[in-house]
């Protein structure tokens, strides 16, 4: 058996593998074996052992986990050295801005490093509420929750939304948090291609009629292929057959649309629209956590009943918040941080195109990926741009499919055009000469 399918059998066990439609538990009896309670039997585990040593063997610097010093935008310095940095999603360079640093500390004077606990038991500070209604206010929604974690709020929203009798049909690009919101829930679930709007209508067609709730779940920009989705139509769609559609602005919230405020900036929408508008803060916002901004029912009910947004966990730090509430400010006073990422943006694609290079769906964002189709020279290809200077992590199988191998280059406000020449001109030289693959990935 070669080293792919060897690999392949050990994926096959994995949890990220999981069958979500598969909730049959089984009713025979299994032998107890060692492989069910020794860790180091796991099959994450022993892929994670197989990658290791296969990096050993081809002499590939594996560089995850390298400590940054210093902030990390436009460039990060890891292991000594400076390099042009791709790696960060903090857009606007507002994770480093002094004001939204000075909004932390002042937060943690104010109110100490954490509330104590969670919101409705005293966990509450007027952080929460006036980072609340500055995004009511930004996006022009009824109400907002703001939550600890990005990720969970994704995923805990989705989670609890969906009941068996009902039905979520999402986008097959959507991002793992909504996808374990999915399997969090026993609801019925379809995906459709990806902005493939007719499919989605004939879904629809089909399935809306034998369920109650359905939840319709995309992004405002896809995260691995920086592309936007035409959400007029969606919304066309939802309102179709009375569904609720969910947007996820992780990637498009202080992004896209000439001010940078998302979806209803960028497109001639209006936020009432969208049933559900979910951002998260860890990415243009510079800090850490998420929320979920939509009409006022809809917040109650996240506020009150659903575990993990804001019940049974706690609260947004002060610091966090005070940043969030900080940067959401400087994205309104200063638009032209917004239009110095779109002109960089729009700069990095059109140099990538110029030189042939496979720039995929990316469109009006801030993702570039670069494809190289082959999961072993999109990982050959970042050691060598790490190697001088330029970091850029690869997306490999299973993260996406083999044959949509990229590296992703997230562009900063404060990149420069030398910068961005100097990586397009080290992409195309290396590729140049690069070593054929032997397709082992
Ligand atoms: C599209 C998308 N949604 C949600 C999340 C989760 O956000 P966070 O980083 O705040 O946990 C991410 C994170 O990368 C994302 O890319």
């Amino acid at each position: 058996m070669n080293f792919k399918s060897s690999l392949d059998r050990i994926r096959q066990g994995m949890n990220l593998n999981a069958d979500f439609s598969d909730q049959s538990i089984t009713a025979r009896s299994i032998p107890i074996q060692p492989a069910f309670y020794d860790f180091s039997l796991f099959p994450e585990y022993k892929e994670f052992t197989t990658m290791e040593w296969y990096y050993a063997k081809q002499k590939y610097s594996k560089n995850q986990f390298l400590a940054h010093v210093g902030s990390s935008d436009a460039t990060v310095t890891l292991a000594g050295r400076e390099l042009i940095n791709y790696s960060s999603y903090n857009y606007l360079a507002l994770a480093c801005d002094p004001r939204v640093k000075a909004a932390a500390k002042q937060a943690i004077d104010d109110f100490g490093a954490s509330t104590g606990s969670g919101r409705s038991i005293t966990g509450e500070v007027d952080l929460h509420q006036k980072f609340e209604q500055e995004i009511c206010k930004v996006l022009g929604t009824e109400d907002a929750v703001v939550s600890v974690g990005g990720y969970s709020t994704n995923a805990f929203t989705i989670g609890y939304l969906c009941r068996p009798q009902d039905l979520i049909i999402y986008d097959e690009l959507i991002h793992n948090s909504a996808l374990v919101g999915c399997k969090m829930t026993t609801s019925r679930r379809l995906s459709f291609p990806h902005n493939d709007y007719d499919a989605l209508d004939r879904l629809l067609t089909e399935h809306r009629g034998k369920h109650e709730r359905v939840l319709i779940l995309v992004e405002g920009v896809y995260s691995m292929d920086g592309d936007i989705p035409d959400v007029p139509r969606l919304i066309e769609i939802k309102k179709k057959h009375r569904a609720l559609l969910m947007v996820d602005e992780a990637h498009s919230m202080g992004v896209i649309g000439p001010r940078g405020l998302g979806v209803t900036d960028y497109f001639p929408i209006k936020a009432s629209d969208i049933d559900i508008l979910y951002g998260s803060m860890s990415k243009a916002f510079g800090t850490c956590g998420g929320y979920v901004a939509g009409p006022k029912p809809l917040v109650a009910i996240l506020k009150n009943y659903a575990p993990g947004v804001l019940l049974y966990g706690a609260a947004p730090t002060p610091a966090n918040t005070a940043a969030g509430l900080e940067s959401l400010r400087i994205m309104q006073s200063e638009p032209e941080r917004v239009a110095r990422l779109r002109a960089n943006a729009d700069y990095f694609l059109a140099k990538a195109k110029e030189n042939g290079l496979d720039t995929y769906n990316s469109k009006d964002s801030g993702v570039v990926p670069i494809m190289t189709r082959d999961s072993e020279l999109a990982l050959w290809l970042s050691i060598q741009l790490f190697d001088a200077g330029i970091c850029s992590f690869p997306m490999l199988y299973p993260i996406v499919p083999r044959d949509k191998s990229r590296l992703r280059f997230f562009i900063n406000c404060n990149h420069t055009q030398q910068q961005m020449d100097e990586t397009i001109d080290c992409i195309v030289e290396n590729l140049a000469r690069a070593p054929k693959s032997k397709g082992v990935m």
